[in-house]
């Protein structure tokens, strides 16, 4: 079980999870060092909100005339749009479990995350698949269909971690699968800067723009996860350091005489 402690001078309560500010503050053995500070993690959730609803906005009225991908028929049509919606509720809600106030409740920070999980990821990431092999692009085939297997794989990973009360590798295990998830917003950025990149530098001619537009996007969609597991790995591993750096400054504060 993961074991709760105090921040030192704090008053215990019966609830932990349940403390303000001014009260008890509350730390779960693992959730005491961030993963991103939290002006980054209001600064993810702004961009999730406002990315998520300009890429759901043209699948909100079901017509299929304004689906921003070439679509075989109903099916394929069906499947994105579900895939739309669902990656959309992961989303949003991602950046939410990384807030310390909601983590700290824990009872908001389950809910949330199953939602996320059974009504964000799990859907999203099985019909990504059979979205992905009808794109008819092999480098969007294989380029989505392996995040889309990661995204459940570091799901049930980060479940089953903190069923067996691991706070950190449950923490480690969602920031890589929000990583995941981000991956449609950064590869929205990233074939745009690509394009203009292209542009300034002669690569892409004005009157090919177009046509290097629809080529860059598989190169997008890849890049995209990539580049998002790497910055993760980076963000888990320098929380690391500083835990283990907290570690003898926590350990010195333990032997410290009580005070009277
Ligand atoms: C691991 C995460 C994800 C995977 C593997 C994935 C996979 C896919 C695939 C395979 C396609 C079809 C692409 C094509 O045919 O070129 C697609 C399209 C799309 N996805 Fe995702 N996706 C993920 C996350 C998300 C998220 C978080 C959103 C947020 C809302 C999202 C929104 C969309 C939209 C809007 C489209 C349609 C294309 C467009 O209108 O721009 N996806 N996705």
């Amino acid at each position: 079980m993961a074991q709760v402690t105090y921040a030192r001078g704090s008053r215990r309560t019966a609830h932990p999870e349940r403390t303000t500010t001014g009260l008890a503050r509350p730390t779960i053995a693992g959730m005491d060092t961030e993963v991103l500070r939290p002006r980054r993690i209001w600064l993810m959730l702004l961009v999730a909100v406002v990315a998520g609803a300009i890429m759901v906005a043209p699948y909100v009225l079901l017509d299929i005339r304004s689906s921003r991908l070439d679509v075989d028929g109903g099916w394929h049509y069906g499947l994105l749009v579900a895939h739309v919606f669902t990656a959309g509720v992961a989303l949003v809600l991602g950046p939410l479990q990384f807030v310390p106030a909601i983590r700290a409740r824990r009872r908001w920070h389950r809910r949330i995350g199953r939602t996320y999980l059974l009504a964000g990821v799990l859907p999203a990431a099985l019909t990504a698949v059979p979205v992905a092999l009808l794109s008819g692009r092999i480098i969007t085939q294989v380029g989505l269909v392996i995040p889309a297997a990661g995204w459940l794989m570091t799901g049930s990973l980060a479940v089953r971690a903190i069923r067996r009360g691991d706070v950190t590798a449950h923490r480690e295990w969602m920031t890589r699968n929000y990583a995941l998830t981000f991956l449609a917003v950064t590869a929205r950025i990233l074939v745009p800067l690509m394009l203009l990149t292209g542009l300034a530098t002669g690569v892409v001619a004005p009157a090919g723009a177009q046509a290097a537009a629809t080529s860059l996007i598989p190169v997008g969609q890849v890049l995209g996860w990539v580049i998002d597991l790497a910055v993760a790995e980076v963000l888990i591993r320098r929380a690391r350091r500083s835990r283990s750096a907290s570690r003898p400054a926590r350990a010195a504060r333990g032997r410290a005489p009580a005070r009277p």
